[in-house]
């Protein structure tokens, strides 16, 4: 068995997003399109050579074989060593314990998140730093800049190994670890909440559901609900990991996690219900009949962290992409802690982490933290409020209710107009961009603009700064308008709306969102022209 040195032309379109490289599973399996981005990988991290990296994924079409393509070019390519999940599975917030854990050289995550798998869905692959969290934007660039000048890529030509079973393999020099994809993870957890209180609020009658959607956290939600906390079988549903995710789209909003919507929103609902996505970063929290906003539910945690062992001792301070609701800042002001305000994407809470500035963050598209790993984590947000519910002993809807007559009650709902041409969704940010400046003081049906702004961001930790992250404007009537374009799309362009209002006086708290929302909705679209330029009367998606 021998390293091939094998000749290639650059593809034009290798540009890590906010998450790394996500293509259509098709592009991905074309000959060298992924050899050739691993091989730019390795190079733009000054090499592999005698390093140690972690590879796993979260089960969806072509995992698979692409973890062998990947194993043998990082032995082609001088690893020492990789540590791979059982049957190639790792959960994204398991590869980041994972690699913090066993203090690896960072690791490879094969994952489109939550977006459909599939011969005919999507594939996804980035690179996390030794710290666990992904990649910076100096590396992605680096990344993106190799895989337009690669001449040639390195690969064993040893045959497959199998990785279906806990133990260890060689290829050429490279040693291989196959290890439980669950048990790192599960210990940190066991570290960080109480399981027995937990299991004694099973005990007193609580029940759960928790949809894994056909994706990689069947096996986590199992192993840690069901077996070491002892909630009753079937507490977990779909499970069993599949290629395809069982033809759903693994994304847990109310939407996608239909089948345990309607099931939280029937009379005799279990007390709580939880999703997580593809690759498990994501959350879904519902109470029966009372779902909570990904901005509601930072703000709870935040406010009742110190309930649970893990975080006893208090928070260092929080953070929130920008578009996500300002709710967790009000919680961070009364506990007298920075509150920091990131761009989108998990990256920006890096260095916040690693600086101890902050130790819970969160975004509104499900993502929710801490500093326990590098990633947004679902089953730890699920675990977290679990611990919360067990000591508290009251309703979700309770206990969001008591948090919004103490901090009072940010409305909020994101609008998405998907499949845009580029150029229009394009066209709409840069004529506001260009029209920012004129807009403090003018009032769009009965709201002022009191200030607008093309969000910026200057890193605290390493001073770097970030430019054109989204589109900001506030009115003086406490409400917020947001507008940027998706980055993690794979087809058209998808423009985001993030639309908010601040309520103080609870006997406003019972409104619907849309309503409560709908002069914020209109002075938006008349500010931005939304309708009118994209020729759409409606958003596709509103979250
Ligand atoms: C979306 C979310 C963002 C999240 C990212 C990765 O990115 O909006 O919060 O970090 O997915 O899960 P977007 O498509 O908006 O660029
Ligand atoms: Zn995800």
């Amino acid at each position: 068995m021998a390293t091939q040195t094998v000749a290639t032309t650059p593809f034009d379109d290798q540009k890590p997003g906010t998450s790394g490289l996500r293509k259509k599973t098709t592009v991905f399996m074309q000959p060298g399109y992924l050899e050739n981005y691993v091989q730019s990988i390795f190079e733009a991290i000054g090499g592999v050579s005698d390093k140690t990296l972690v590879v796993g994924g979260d089960g969806r079409f072509f995992n698979r074989e692409a973890i062998q393509t990947i194993l043998k070019m990082a032995a082609a390519n001088g690893a020492a060593k990789c540590v791979v999940g059982r049957d190639g599975l790792l959960s994204t917030p398991a590869a980041s314990a994972v690699i913090r854990e066993l203090k690896t050289d960072g690791g490879l995550i094969l994952s489109a998140s939550h977006n459909p798998g599939g011969e005919n869905g999507d594939f996804g692959l980035k690179y996390n730093v030794p710290a666990g969290g992904p990649a910076p934007e100096a590396i992605t660039d680096a990344i993106f800049a190799r895989s337009k000048e690669i001449a040639e890529y390195r690969i064993s030509d040893a045959e497959d190994i199998s990785i279906q079973m806990i133990g260890t393999a060689k290829i050429d020099d490279m040693d291989i670890d196959i290890i439980d994809p669950v048990a790192i993870y599960q210990s940190l957890m066991e570290s960080l909440f109480d399981f027995n209180a937990i299991h004694d609020l099973f005990v007193s009658g609580f029940r759960m559901r928790f949809d894994a959607m056909h994706a990689v956290t069947g096996p986590y939600a199992t192993a840690i609900l069901e077996g070491a906390i002892g909630a009753p079988a079937g507490t977990v549903i779909n499970a069993q990991p599949l290629p395809d995710f069982g033809g759903g789209h693994p994304d847990p909003n109310p939407v996608h996690a239909k089948m345990l919507m309607d099931e939280m929103m029937g009379a005799d609902g279990p007390d709580f219900g939880a999703a997580s996505d593809g690759d498990g970063d994501r959350n879904m929290i519902v109470g029966r009949g009372f779902y909570v906003t990904p901005s509601d539910s930072l703000a709870v945690l935040a406010a009742n962290a110190e309930l649970v062992p893990g975080y006893r001792e208090g928070l260092n301070g929080v953070a929130r992409s920008m578009p996500t609701s300002r709710a967790a800042d009000r919680v961070a002001e009364k506990l007298g802690i920075n509150a920091y305000e990131t761009p989108t994407g998990w990256k920006y809470f890096g260095n916040l982490l690693d600086g101890n500035l902050i130790t819970l963050c969160g975004e509104e598209s499900a993502g929710t933290g801490s500093n326990h790993v590098r990633e947004k984590d679902g089953l730890w947000a699920v675990l977290l409020w679990l611990n919360i519910l067990a000591v508290l002993r009251g309703s979700v809807a309770d206990i969001v209710k008591a948090h919004w007559r103490k901090f009072g009650r940010d409305y909020y709902t994101r609008h998405d107009y998907e499949d845009l041409e580029t150029a229009v969704a394009s066209g709409l940010i840069d004529d506001l961009r260009g029209r920012l400046s004129a807009l403090p003081g003018q009032s769009f049906g009965g709201l002022t603009v009191s200030a607008a702004e093309d969000f910026s961001y200057a890193d605290p930790v390493d001073g770097s700064v970030s430019k054109h992250q989204g589109i900001k404007i506030a009115f003086e009537e406490d409400a917020r308008v947001v507008l940027r374009l998706s980055g993690t799309g794979t087809s058209g362009a998808t423009l985001r709306v993030y639309l908010e209002r601040y309520e103080r006086d609870p006997a406003n708290h019972g409104i619907d969102t849309q309503q409560a929302l709908a002069q914020v909705i209109a002075a938006a679209d008349e500010i931005a022209g939304i309708r009118s330029k994209t020729g759409r009367s409606a958003p596709n998606v509103m979250t």
